[in-house]
């Protein structure tokens, strides 16, 4: 295990970003950044034991700032996903939230994933970074400390640990934006990816893509991942939900959620036999393949471009628009109160 750091580049105010690469005893390393306290690369073995970049993203720092490049391997808070009209009311009061997508609010304005964290500590193995957001910042209450730590370990597992400390009750939905292929052809979309999912059932929503409050079957539908089948099969059909978000971009609603560490996701190219299950101890993850990325973008790392069903987002989160649907499974952030939740992204070959 071993840790260095080098300079990745400068944001278009001058800002300067750091890289912190983190190398395991097999050689699977990740490059993590302090914009956004993000995923810049993630290099892990096929079947043939080489080493290929199973997330998408960028060689220059500026096209993270980019909002339309889909927040590429970012940290997301302080409110992941939609809120419905950029309002809502927590403890009896009425909060706003930037309306950076017409009527309604996109995880959260974008201002946590956009500025560069502060590197708290680093161990061969893992790195904590650190943001503090002031008590109204976008809208939310309280005086908000975030860590998240970054933890790779011999079996490639990456690991994400998020704590919250807030000097008020808040709510706090943070999540991690990568992007994965897992293929080593640049050319190819994520259609061809199997997966599996963990959910009989989806947020239900409307032409904004924001949740109804219902909940919709995936039994017989287009939505169905409860068995292991390629991303590909269904990603055209003609099924609202589907269809809103050009493909999939949909919250599943995890079966039999306690709060416990599970096995909720299982991702795998068949070509490349790269597999990473996704563990966590949320109730929802956000499917997402990348189908309000535009076919003609040519910013990415090298000739793996940032484009049109590119990658797979498995966003693991509360679900969307949580703090407006109170019969949404909610865990919010107790004033003085540590708040954590987890992510592992393990990988294999099969
Ligand atoms: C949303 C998408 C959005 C993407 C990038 C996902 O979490 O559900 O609609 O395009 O993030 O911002």
């Amino acid at each position: 295990m071993s840790i260095t750091k080098s300079v990745f580049g400068k944001l278009k105010d001058g800002t300067q970003v750091e890289l912190y690469t983190i190398t395991n005893a097999n050689g699977a390393s990740v490059a993590l950044q302090t914009l956004g306290a993000g995923i810049q690369a993630l290099n892990m073995p096929n079947k043939n034991g080489v080493m290929g970049d199973v997330v998408l993203g960028f060689d220059n720092p500026q096209d993270y700032e980019n909002p339309d490049y889909g927040y590429q391997g970012l940290v997301v808070g302080r409110w992941a996903n939609r809120i419905r009209d950029a309002k809502f009311t927590f403890n009896g009061k009425e909060y706003h939230t930037p309306n950076n997508q017409g009527q309604w609010t996109l995880h959260a304005g974008g201002r946590f994933s956009f500025t560069c964290w502060e590197v708290e500590s680093t161990g061969e193995d893992c790195i904590t970074f650190y943001r503090f957001s002031p008590d109204g910042e976008d809208g939310f209450p309280g005086n908000l400390k975030m860590w998240v730590t970054y933890t790779l370990s011999d079996d490639n597992e990456l690991r994400i640990d998020y704590r919250i400390l807030c000097d008020t009750d808040t709510v706090a939905n943070p999540t991690n934006h990568a992007y994965f292929n897992l293929g080593d052809d640049d050319n190819a979309t994520v259609e061809g990816h199997y997966l599996y999912i963990d959910a009989d059932k989806f947020t239900e929503t409307d032409d904004d893509q924001l949740p109804t409050g219902l909940l919709g079957d995936v039994k017989d539908t287009m939505m169905d991942f409860t068995f292991m089948h390629r991303i590909g099969d269904n990603i055209d059909a003609p099924f609202r939900a589907i269809i809103e978000g050009i493909g999939y971009d949909n919250n599943y609603c995890i079966n039999n959620y306690d709060g416990s560490m599970k096995t909720i996701a299982t991702l795998w190219d068949k070509a490349s036999g790269r597999k990473m299950d996704v563990i966590t101890d949320l109730p929802g993850v956000q499917l997402y393949c990348g189908g309000w990325l535009k076919k003609d973008y040519t910013a990415g790392k090298g000739s793996n471009i940032v484009k049109f069903r590119r990658g797979a987002a498995l966003e693991t989160q509360f679900y969307p628009d949580t703090v407006n649907i109170p019969q949404f499974p909610s865990r919010f952030v107790k004033a003085n109160e540590e708040f954590k939740t987890t992510t592992i992204f393990r990988f294999s070959v099969e």
